[in-house]
């Protein structure tokens, strides 16, 4: 038990001179650093998948099955993520941005829980539940209530709204897909909070990042596919533990 804390608080020192010496340090986010926050992640045993069928989120079966698949993007996306607050990691990235110690965060969440937080510059690689647009004119509008009341939820024109985030078979959007690249081709340092790597192309952006000779810190409790392949300095701990210890050191 001492001897894990001392490893833990050995790691967040090497992170914290690492992002002090840093000169552009970009932040890299998956469901993990949410967990906290009460949204549970999409894979491992307790994961959404396992209790939802992701066919749900594929494009052509949600155009063939808007009513089924909306039954179920209301349940995770509005009524339980709607209910989320920041946590201590979500603070730390915001936080480190305003003291100009963070250039940007790419998400992979569609919680918009970094803007919550604060955080200006976040590019949202997977796009944002906060915006729904209609799938036969392509107007859009925000998801109030109202709006989400009818089942599946349409559009004055009569087509259906779907949330502007992307669905399985959908491209990234093409201005995320640019800013991640240039965050990977210019960072030196780049922390990863909560992610598995199993997901391309998102995986491919701190593998870039690192081919770039960027410092790769990762906060994860669990080893991830990055762990071994391209991380420099692993705390291995939960986002909330990890965010408030470098929270303390970093702005100390
Ligand atoms: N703090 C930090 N990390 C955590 C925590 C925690 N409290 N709890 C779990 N994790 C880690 C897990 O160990 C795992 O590595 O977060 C990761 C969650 O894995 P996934 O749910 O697979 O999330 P992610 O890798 O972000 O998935 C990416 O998958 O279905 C798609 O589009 C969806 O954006 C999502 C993408």
């Amino acid at each position: 038990m001492q001897d894990e804390n001392n490893e833990f608080m050995e790691q967040v020192q090497l992170a914290v001179e690492t992002i002090h010496a840093s000169r552009h340090c970009t932040g890299f986010t998956g469901a993990g650093i949410s967990v906290e926050s009460g949204i549970p992640p999409f894979r491992g045993d307790n994961g959404l998948w396992s209790k939802y069928d992701p066919m749900v989120l594929d494009l052509s079966y949600f155009h063939r099955n808007p009513e089924e698949s909306w039954k179920v993007i209301k349940e995770i996306f509005y009524t339980f993520f709607g209910k989320a607050q920041p946590n201590a990691a979500h603070t730390l990235l915001a936080k480190m941005e305003q003291q100009g110690m963070l250039n940007a965060v790419i998400t992979q969440n569609i919680d918009t829980l970094h803007h919550q937080a604060g955080s200006r510059n976040v590019i949202e690689y997977h796009g944002s539940s906060r915006k729904l647009v209609c799938t036969s004119c392509g107007r859009e509008t925000e998801p109030t209530e109202e709006v989400l009341k009818g089942s599946p939820p349409r559009c004055d024109c009569g087509g259906v709204w779907k949330p502007d985030f992307i669905f399985f078979g959908e491209s990234i959007p093409s201005e995320a897909l640019a800013q991640s690249q240039y965050e990977a081709e210019h960072c030196d340092c780049m922390i990863l909070i909560g992610t598995t790597g199993e997901v391309y192309p998102a995986a491919t952006v701190p593998q870039k990042a690192s081919a770039h000779r960027a410092t790769i810190i990762e906060i994860n409790p669990s080893p991830s596919l990055y762990t071994d392949q391209i991380t420099d300095i692993f705390i291995q701990a939960e986002a909330v533990k990890a965010g408030k210890a470098l929270q303390k050191k970093l702005f100390a």
